[in-house]
C-alpha cells in the first residue's frame, strides 16, 4: 500500500494506473506526474513524528510512490545541508542567500534523487534494464544505481561530457556511448533503441518517478526553513526537473495543511549559449523551441529542446519569476567567487546561479531584501576547474622554501 491515488498527465489531465510501468501520457504524449490521497498522508504523519526520523530521500517516505514493502535502491541520497552563505551575501549586496548543497549527494549532484528514485520504482514495476541520454551527471548516476541493483544500463552522452561522469558511469559498468550532437541526439537514439533491448528509457521526465526523488528538493527545503519558502527561488534549468519537482513538492505540503503562503518566485537561469527557456520566456511563448547550435561548458545546461518547457514556462509564469542566461565567463567567475567566500566548489552549473543573481540585481528586479534559494545541484569536483593561477613551485634549502612561503603568503 503507497499513498499513490494515481499517475496524472500535466496537460490533459488523463488519469493513468500506478500500478503499471509508466512512460508519457498515453493519451497526448505529454509528461505525468504521481498524485497522493493528501488527505490520508496528512492523517497518517505529523511534523512532530517527521523529526524522528532518519535523514534522506526517504524521510517523508508517504509522499513518495514506494510501495509499503518496497526497499529502495538507496545510497544514501538526500539529506543535504542547507547552508546560509552570508559572505557572498555581503559580497553581493543582499540581505539573504541560501544554498542547498545538492553536490553532497552520492555521485556528487542532485541527479542521485531522480535516478535513485526512477531505478527504485521502474524496477519494482517490471523494468529489467534501463537506457538514458545525459549531458553527464544523469547518466553517472543511473549506471549508479543500476549497478546497486545488479540490472544493466546503457549511457549515451554527446562527446565533450566531463570525463569523470563517463568514467563514473563506466566504473559502474555501465555501456557508455559518445556521439556527436547534444543531449538531443542522443535522446532520439536512445528512444529507438530502448524498445528495442526491452529496457527502460530514463529520459528526463518521459517517466513519472524521477521527478518524485527530484521533489524531495521541495520536501526538504520546506522543513529546513522551518516550514517557510524563501521569497526567490533560482535552479539552473536544462530539461528542468527540479523546476517542476520542486514547486510540486511545496505544492503537496501546502494541501497537507503544512505550508502556507506562496511559492516562491521560480527563476530558470540558463546559459547564453543554450537558453530555449528565457528566449520563449522573453517572446512570452507557451513553449520552447530547439535552440540551433548550443554550447555552454555547463554541461547539465546544454538542452537544446526541453520536453517539459511548456510546464516550466507555466511555472515561471504562474509565480510571477522570470527567466535569465549568463555568459561563460561570468559562470566561471562566479564559480571561483562562491568557492573563496563560501568554501563551496559547486558544479559550473549552479555557479551560474549566483552570476546570475548580479543580473537581477542590475536589472532592478528586488533581491536585495528578498530570501534567496539557490539550488547548487552538483559539486564542482566532478569538472575540469576554472582557470586558476598555477600553484608556486618551492625549490632550494629548507630556509630558500619557507622563505619563499613567507613571501607569496605575504605572513
Ligand atoms: C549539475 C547540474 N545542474 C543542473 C542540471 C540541469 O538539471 P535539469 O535537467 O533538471 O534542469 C544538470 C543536468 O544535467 C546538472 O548535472
Ligand atoms: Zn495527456
Amino acid at each position: 500500500m503507497s499513498f499513490v491515488s494515481h499517475v496524472e498527465c500535466t496537460i490533459c489531465s488523463a488519469r493513468h494506473d500506478a500500478k503499471r510501468l509508466l512512460t508519457v501520457c498515453e493519451k497526448c504524449g505529454q509528461m505525468l506526474a504521481v498524485r497522493y490521497d493528501l488527505a490520508r498522508v496528512k492523517a497518517s504523519v505529523t511534523k512532530d513524528m517527521l523529526r524522528q526520523r532518519a535523514a534522506g530521500m526517504y524521510r517523508l517516505r508517504e509522499l513518495t510512490p514506494l510501495d509499503d514493502a518496497e526497499e529502495p535502491v538507496t545510497l544514501g541520497e538526500g539529506g543535504t545541508p542547507l547552508l546560509a552563505l552570508p559572505r557572498l551575501a555581503a559580497h553581493l549586496g543582499m540581505k539573504k542567500l541560501w544554498a542547498k548543497d545538492e553536490g553532497q549527494n552520492p555521485t556528487g549532484s542532485f541527479k542521485a534523487r531522480g535516478l535513485g528514485m526512477a531505478i527504485t520504482r521502474s524496477r519494482t514495476l517490471g523494468a529489467r534494464g534501463f537506457v538514458i541520454p545525459s549531458a553527464g551527471n544523469a547518466g553517472g548516476a543511473a549506471a549508479v544505481y543500476a549497478a546497486r541493483c545488479g540490472l544493466p544500463c546503457v549511457v549515451i552522452v554527446p562527446r565533450g561530457t566531463p570525463p569523470a561522469a563517463i568514467a563514473e558511469a563506466q566504473i559502474a559498468g555501465a555501456h557508455v556511448f559518445t556521439i556527436e550532437g547534444s543531449i538531443a541526439t542522443a535522446g532520439r537514439v536512445v528512444a529507438k533503441v530502448a524498445p528495442q533491448l526491452g529496457w527502460f528509457d530514463l529520459s528526463t521526465l518521459k517517466e513519472p518517478y524521477r521527478l518524485e526523488g527530484k521533489k524531495t528538493i521541495g520536501l526538504e527545503l520546506a522543513e529546513q526553513l522551518d516550514w517557510r519558502m524563501p521569497d526567490l527561488l533560482l535552479y539552473p534549468t536544462g530539461g528542468g526537473t527540479g523546476l517542476v519537482g520542486i514547486p510540486k513538492g511545496y505544492e503537496e505540503l501546502r494541501a497537507m495543511g503544512w505550508l502556507s503562503g506562496e511559492l516562491p518566485r521560480f527563476f530558470a537561469v540558463q546559459a547564453e549559449g543554450c537558453a530555449p527557456v528565457v528566449k520563449a520566456f522573453v517572446e512570452g511563448a507557451e513553449t520552447t523551441t530547439a535552440w540551433d547550435s548550443p554550447t555552454t561548458h555547463a554541461a547539465g545546461l546544454r538542452v537544446p529542446s526541453p520536453f517539459a518547457g511548456r510546464q516550466m514556462l507555466r511555472l515561471l509564469r504562474d509565480t510571477r519569476g522570470g527567466a535569465v542566461a549568463v555568459s561563460e565567463q561570468a559562470i566561471q567567475e562566479a564559480q571561483r567567487l562562491v568557492a573563496r567566500t563560501e568554501g563551496i566548489w559547486t558544479a559550473p552549473e549552479s555557479a551560474a546561479l549566483v552570476a546570475a543573481l548580479a543580473l537581477l540585481k542590475e536589472r532592478g528586479e528586488a533581491v536585495r531584501d528578498a530570501e534567496i534559494m539557490l539550488i547548487f545541484t552538483g559539486s564542482g569536483l566532478k569538472y575540469e576547474p576554472p582557470p586558476l593561477a598555477a600553484p608556486t613551485d618551492l625549490a632550494g634549502t629548507d630556509e630558500q622554501v619557507v622563505a619563499q612561503v613567507r613571501r607569496v603568503a605575504g605572513a
